[in-house]
């Protein structure tokens, strides 16, 4: 036992594997035991371990420059290249780019900016922000008000109101759609829905909705494929900006560069974090539309400074690992591969269809869960989360890690890298976890009769 309090944790149930090292796609804990990162660790692992032109890039620039800040004029070279690749590579016009150290900190920048942009303009009332009720942006006070998940909320008093955080239903089809309703309809009424709220609330007083392409740690939600482009006009109708939160879903991970091209939604804003330097160092990215930077410049003239900004705002290091990430993915045309390989995975994943825990599969790309319901028929879910966890625990006795998430949806994102063989591998292990974890929901007598 040490004396560290550790993130996202039941406190009582600590330290349960340590891990020592990694090679590829593989981790090793201290009795060398082999273990296949199902979920890219926290989905961010892209480029696997041991990458050695990444640790090249890093420590390169270690020995270079290995602080320097960014405040008051001064900046170098490497984050400014960094920013240059980002902003001709994202599906936005003109991205402008923060820098930050995490998918939370991204997004309470992105918070903050929003406020900052409304306010000199002299909008100081659009500052409400609609997200999904099944949504993780992040742990920060700000972001854990984006965050719907209860776990985040729960003896935090997390400023939702203060924030003027709006709540729309998660376009998930499986446990969204009334008796005989299709999936039309179901988009239909979602975003009827959202425009009773939006005029209810008056536009004016909303700056912007944001979501993640697809849902990474609300279940992997993948929404119907009218649903954004529906959307999208929705929000141009009323003059909201759709930001999308791409720190799982951006660089290859749903089968295209970004999770908005994969679901058909163009963004005026961008979280990116994770997949950005493949987790090598942390970093992650605020991109605004160049119109707001434009409004927010002479105002902080005013003041003086933009008064918001970190230590470690574009650390060299860090900008170093990212741009290697970036040169990687582009260079070995990784995205493609990740289309490739992706659509094999799903393939693998939906044989499971079939079997009577599994109540739907979904994903895209190298990104899909497998949700373990009580009643199959009905759709009806799990009280609790033990079931999922079950069968995380019966996959990582068998050597292999993902995460049950949302409850009992088991989530696979494994690394960009991954081959046809080694997701065969992952099939495999899942597949004796999977009827090992049917043999303890029978026994348990937990299975709907
Ligand atoms: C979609 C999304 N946004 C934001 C975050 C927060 O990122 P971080 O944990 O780096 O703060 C996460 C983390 O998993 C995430 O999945």
């Amino acid at each position: 036992m040490t004396s560290l309090v550790y993130p996202t944790t039941n406190l009582t149930q600590i330290e349960q594997l340590t891990i020592v090292r990694g090679d590829g796609i593989y981790v090793y804990d201290q009795h060398g035991q082999r273990y296949l990162e199902g979920l890219a660790a926290l989905w961010c692992s892209a480029l696997g371990y041991g990458n050695q032109e990444l640790i090249e890039a890093i420590t390169t620039q270690l020995r270079t420059l290995p602080y320097s800040h960014m405040f008051g004029g001064r900046t170098h070279q490497v984050a400014m290249e960094l920013a240059d690749r980002l902003s001709e590579m994202v599906p936005m016009d003109q991205a402008r780019i923060f820098f930050a150290n995490s998918g939370s900190e991204a997004n309470d920048s992105q918070i903050k900016m929003l406020h900052y942009y409304f306010n000199v303009i002299g909008k100081p009332e659009k500052k409400k922000i609609i997200t999904l009720d099944r949504s993780y942006h992040g742990v920060t006070l700000a972001s854990a008000a984006l965050t719907s998940l209860p776990a985040m909320h729960t003896h935090f008093d997390i400023p939702v109101e203060e924030l003027g955080i709006l709540r729309a239903e998660t376009p998930h089809y499986y446990h969204g759609h009334r008796e005989g309703e299709s999936e039309q309809e179901f988009v239909a009424r979602l975003l009827a829905d959202l425009r009773v709220m939006i005029e209810q609330q008056g536009p004016d007083t909303i700056a912007a909705f944001v979501a993640e392409p697809i849902g990474g740690a609300s279940g992997v939600v993948v929404a119907p494929d009218a649903y954004f482009p529906a959307l999208e006009k929705l929000l141009a109708e009323y003059d909201i900006l759709f930001w999308a939160d791409e720190v799982i879903c951006g660089f290859g991970r749903t089968g295209n560069d970004f999770g908005c091209n994969t679901m058909g939604i163009r963004p005026q804003m961008m979280s990116l974090a994770k997949q950005l330097s493949s987790a090598y160092i942390p970093i992650s990215a605020a991109l605004i539309p160049d119109f707001m930077y434009q409004a927010m410049q002479e105002p902080s003239s005013q003041v003086g400074v933009f008064g918001h900004g970190y230590t470690y705002t574009g650390h060299p290091v860090a900008c170093a690992a990212a741009l290697k990430a970036v040169e990687i993915y582009q260079r070995d045309r990784l995205f493609d591969h990740a289309a490739a390989v992706g659509n094999y995975m799903q393939q693998r994943l939906r044989e499971f269809s079939d079997h009577p825990l599994v109540g739907e599969v979904r994903g895209k790309g190298l990104i899909g869960a497998i949700e373990l319901v009580a009643d199959k028929a009905n759709r009806r879910s799990f009280p609790d989360g033990r079931v999922g966890a079950m069968a995380k625990q019966y996959c990582q006795d068998r050597g292999l890690l993902i995460r049950a998430v949302s409850g009992n949806c088991l989530a696979f994102c494994p690394p960009l890298i991954i081959t046809t063989d080694q997701i065969d591998e992952m099939i495999d292990m899942f597949g004796k976890a999977l009827d090992e974890t049917a043999k303890y929901v029978s026994k348990e007598g937990l299975l709907a009769s």
